[in-house]
């Protein structure tokens, strides 16, 4: 039997990051620049059931079995096997590599989970439509972040841009003028959990204060939305900044994103901010296509550890 494989790709969010948690909407893309991949091969002569996971970029080399069930990849197998009901499962190796930076915004978790669930669903003769594969790696969001708004899961499954809404049917978003983003990493490994738990713990502490924040973010992803459905572009930039400093107000950026954000402006950017939990990480920057390269520059010399540039469509 010949190996197969899946992948998914890693994701920004442009709009509405941690207000999502709390029900407001918010806009993720994918990056299809970076992804992570999942391959299955059968294994003959192995023991029957004996499922081998492979992750070398994390070190990872075990049986299904040995595994820790709560750990993240244990968690995708066994909730698909369980989700297929399948009894006879054939020896096989699950190998996964990708190139999404990890803790640091872009999905690189949510991708992982979906690979794998993709890969072992077609391997086992069932291949899982999106809407059971995003459902399957929320559980396992859930084991990485505590408390996920399920947006990473949902636009890593559906690789297109989505309007996305805690609880309520994903709306892809039909981008009517395509735009272009520099990503820029800080390089400072930022476990979304953390950020996600701190938000909470401060939230708790002056509820209605972050209830306006996170309001504020909501109608910003709002008007962020009819922007891009209508092609004004150019709205989108202070759309961006404003979403930035509200999420500093919120206490989730650092320097070193703030020094980004403002070097990006300074080369010609239309707008910029932080994606994803914060705290270190990626931002984004939307800028005007023919200096993408230039901004690029910009960023890596104000510390970007690497930059993408990739166009929203
Ligand atoms: C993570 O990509 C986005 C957060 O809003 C967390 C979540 O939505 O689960 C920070």
């Amino acid at each position: 039997m010949p190996a197969i494989s899946a992948s998914a790709p890693g994701k920004v969010i442009l709009f509405g990051e941690h207000a999502v948690v709390y029900g407001r909407p918010a806009i993720a893309a994918p990056v299809t620049q970076v992804k992570a991949k999942a391959i299955v091969t059968a294994n003959p002569r192995g023991a029957p059931g004996e499922i081998r996971v492979q992750a070398p970029g994390v070190g990872l080399e075990s049986t299904l079995e040995a595994l820790d069930p709560a750990h993240p990849l244990a968690a995708a197998i066994q909730g698909t096997v369980y989700a297929l009901k399948v009894k006879r499962i054939p020896a096989c190796t699950i190998r996964i590599t990708s190139t999404i930076p990890v803790a640091a915004g872009m999905g690189s978790s949510a991708a992982v989970s979906v690979a794998v669930i993709r890969v072992l669903s077609a391997f086992l003769g069932h291949p899982l439509p999106d809407e059971k594969v995003s459902a399957l790696a929320y559980e396992v969001e859930k084991i990485h972040h505590g408390t996920p708004s399920g947006i990473d899961n949902v636009v890593v499954t559906y690789a297109r841009p989505v309007y996305f809404i805690k609880g309520k049917p994903i709306e892809v978003l039909e981008v009517e003028r395509a735009f272009t983003l520099v990503i820029g990493d800080t390089g400072i490994a930022s476990p979304t959990a953390a950020a996600v738990g701190e938000v909470r713990k401060a939230w708790q502490a002056e509820k209605s204060q972050y209830e306006a924040y996170f309001e504020s973010i909501g109608a910003i992803a709002q008007s962020a939305r009819q922007a891009i459905e209508s092609g004004g572009v150019e709205l989108l930039g202070p759309l961006m900044d404003a979403n930035h400093g509200v999420l500093r107000k919120i206490g989730v950026s650092c320097a070193e994103l703030d020094s980004l954000v403002v070097a990006a402006r300074r080369a010609g950017a239309w707008g910029a901010k932080l994606c994803g939990g914060g705290r270190g990480g990626n931002m984004i920057a939307l800028v005007p296509p023919a200096r993408a390269e230039e901004i690029a520059k910009a960023l890596a010399a104000a510390g970007a550890v690497r930059t993408i540039t990739t166009v929203i469509k």
